[in-house]
């Protein structure tokens, strides 16, 4: 994109902006890719927010770039692209008038509108951009989630927002498909002939697809507590995921072909629901424990409440029933205050079919592929070899490493930055479809209301450890275990 943009982020003073988009946009900024005279325009509360807005804007790249990203000129020249406005969005009259002259100072220009503010004013916040004629073929809107609490609310968001915006002109946002490793996954499966031929219940044991984190609330009590894990984390991010391992090959790589093959693979996902819930899932809630020898508090005590059953943790059994994935599980686990950071997909490869060696050149390992998308980001594939430390006969796993922050030094990735840059330049490939968000919801609807109708606790576990023992046996039944990072 070489031509100017104006971004207006919506709850431009809010956690997500400083921490996530201003980052973002300032690293476009030091790559060239924020013509002259784009500007970000961020809508504030009040006149107080509105004057700190610039220092504020300041500290956070400050605090948010990593370690060398930050350079004093290029933040003050950035900074002349942020214009921070007062807007009660809310308000139809005086505010919106004058966003409406401030952006019309350059009608013909893309318009990217962020709203990282609370669903229930999404509908109010485009009601307004549209009465005041700021909604024409060139704009679109970027829209965060939480995209509902279940499907009826995360329709009724997508019927309002429908009102105002072509689908073509929404962009909903799930991070993790910004991650340069998931794209690469896509790389890795669709151009490698040894890969595609072996992505099969003919080999393929099962699959892991784990999120780890070990932040608690960071200061979301009120949001977490009333979603849990299952809404925040396996609804999006670890469904697109699974929907990225599992599904065929899109026709090209275009938006319209890759969500079609994502929807056939949510269309798939064996619904579960009463026993069958329970037989398949584990809530988990952490309580106090040791972090890299740091106490950290439970998650009651964090939210200060005596009482709440809301998951930190999930781990669950799912199966893509088609002839591709028959009876292959795909694990599923995500939580808060766990023992490393840490996202990966682990695919398990069965065993050979016959051993060839004797017992005495030792124990054969299955094939495995492991694609890390953070703390770093690489693909590992380990695989049997001959232990050339010795002229015996002996077998060893050995591993294939490609390890992306070694390969591209210079590389900094950042998932809001390439979606950003994607919406400017109207690429929707990977942001999702209202069918994707629809199927989603129809399949943890029913996980939710089992949850609820059981009315179980869910099962404890330390901080700073890898979940509730449930989860271990969730696999052990299987006869697998968990691959954990480290
Ligand atoms: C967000 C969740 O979508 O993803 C958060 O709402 C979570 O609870 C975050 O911490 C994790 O993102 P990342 O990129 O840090 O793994």
């Amino acid at each position: 994109m070489t031509e100017p943009f104006d971004i207006v982020i919506f709850g431009g003073a809010g956690d997500l902006s400083f921490r996530k988009l201003i980052p973002a946009l300032y690293r476009s900024y030091c790559e060239d890719k924020l013509p002259a005279s784009s500007r970000v325009i961020a809508c504030c509360r009040n006149a107080q927010e509105q004057s700190a807005y610039l220092q504020h804007a300041d500290e956070a790249l400050q605090e948010y770039l990593a370690e060398g990203e930050y350079r004093t000129e290029a933040a003050q020249a950035f900074i002349e692209h942020v214009y921070p406005v007062e807007l009660d969005i809310t308000e139809s009259g005086a505010f919106w008038q004058a966003m409406a002259e401030l952006l019309n100072e350059y009608r013909q220009r893309v318009r990217v509108y962020y709203l990282a503010i609370p669903p229930a004013i999404f509908g109010v916040c485009c009601q307004n951009l549209a009465k005041y004629e700021l909604v024409d073929e060139r704009s679109r809107v970027v829209v965060e989630k939480p995209l509902g609490y279940n499907a009826d609310t995360a329709n009724a968001i997508n019927e309002e927002i429908a009102r105002y915006f072509d689908e073509s002109a929404i962009y909903r946002i799930d991070h993790y498909l910004g991650k340069e490793t998931v794209q690469n996954l896509m790389a890795l499966r669709f151009t490698n002939v040894i890969f595609e031929q072996l992505w099969d219940a003919k080999s393929i044991d099962h699959v892991q697809i784990s999120i780890s984190e070990t932040v608690g609330l960071e200061g979301r009590a009120g949001f977490y507590n009333e979603a849990g894990a299952l809404r925040d984390m396996v609804q999006n991010h670890l469904l697109q995921l699974l929907c990225l391992v599992a599904m065929e090959s899109p026709h090209k790589m275009k938006a319209s072909s890759i969500r079609a093959e994502k929807v056939k693979v949510l269309e798939s996902l064996r619904p579960m629901r009463g026993d069958d819930v329970k037989r398949h899932t584990v809530r988990g809630q952490y309580v106090a424990g040791n972090h890299k020898g740091k106490l950290v508090p439970g998650y009651l005590e964090e939210l200060a409440e005596a009482q709440s059953n809301t998951e930190t943790f999930v781990a669950l059994r799912a199966y893509v029933d088609n002839w591709r994935w028959a009876r292959v599980p795909f694990y599923l686990r995500t939580g808060k205050r766990m023992k490393q950071r840490c996202a990966e997909i682990v695919i398990q490869y069965k065993e050979v079919s016959h051993r060839v060696y004797d017992r005495d050149a030792g124990a054969l390992a299955p094939n495995r592929l492991v694609i890390r998308l953070q703390p770093e980001e690489s693909i590992q594939l380990t695989m049997m070899a001959k232990d050339l430390d010795t002229l015996d006969m002996r077998l060893q796993p050995a591993t294939l490493n490609l390890n992306f922050s070694d390969t591209y030094k210079k590389f900094k990735s950042d998932a809001y930055k390439r979606l950003i840059l994607d919406a400017v330049s109207a690429n929707p490939s990977l942001f999702i479809h209202r069918d994707e968000v629809a199927h989603a919801w129809a399949w943890i609807d029913p996980i939710i209301d089992a949850w609820q109708s059981d009315a179980q606790d869910p099962h404890l576990y330390r901080a700073g450890t890898w979940g509730p023992e449930e989860s271990d046996e969730l696999l052990a039944e299987d006869g697998f275990k968990w691959f954990n990072a480290g």
